[in-house]
């Protein structure tokens, strides 16, 4: 079927809707959180992105029934054993500050050598009352010092594998090609696309 089809993604993040809609071109309406006048911070209580991004979109199916998807992002460091992970957004702390987020990073990276690194995403979609998870992985490695100004978060510290460039030196649909979202999105699209 050719119809369009309307979504709500459950954020207010301007740069992931951004991003999400360059990627899911013209199929489909994208609806943010205040698009449809919700205005509450939706609660991110567990321990993995897969159970976080779950509970954000079985809050919002409870309250307007609709179909919607959530999605989680961690950076994954391997030296760090895998954090910050699902507490990326707060590593350095409550006020979600991603410079400070950054240099907590690169301080505790300072003087090692294994700089590897993954963006991991996890979307969760409740569509027709039915929950399905899907996944997008990007390797890279974490440089020295913040490179570029673009994107958003850890992006400026992060250079994808395959490339000399940081995400945050990328052109938004370069990004999207090969990033953790773009790939966990590219899922997503596809299996709507057979519905
Ligand atoms: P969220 O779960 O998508 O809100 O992401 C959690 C944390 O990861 C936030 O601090 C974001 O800034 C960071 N993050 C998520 N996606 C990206 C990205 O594409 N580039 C850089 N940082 C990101």
């Amino acid at each position: 079927m050719s119809s369009i089809k309307q979504l709500i993604f459950a954020t207010n993040n301007n740069h992931k809707l951004t991003e999400l809609r360059a990627a899911v071109n013209k199929s489909f309406i994208l609806k943010s959180l205040s698009d449809i006048g919700f205005n509450e911070d939706i609660p991110e209580p567990f321990d993995t992105l897969e159970d976080n991004a779950l509970a954000k979109v079985r809050y919002l199916h409870e309250s307007y029934k609709i179909n919607c998807f959530a999605d989680d992002t961690g950076l994954e460091i391997e030296a760090l054993n895998g954090a910050p992970g699902v507490f990326s957004a707060r590593f350095a702390g409550d006020q979600k500050d991603s410079e400070a987020n950054m240099q907590k990073v690169l301080d505790l990276l300072h003087g090692v050598d294994n700089r590897k690194a993954r963006f991991r995403t996890v979307i969760a979609l409740n569509y027709d009352n039915k929950e399905y998870l899907f996944e997008g992985v990007v390797n890279g490695k974490i440089i020295k010092e913040r490179t570029g100004d673009m994107g958003f978060g850890y992006d400026p510290i992060f250079v994808p594998d395959g490339f000399d460039t940081t995400f945050a030196q990328m052109d938004i649909d370069v990004k999207n090609q090969i990033s953790h979202r773009g790939r966990a999105t590219a899922k997503l699209i596809e299996f709507l696309n057979k519905l």
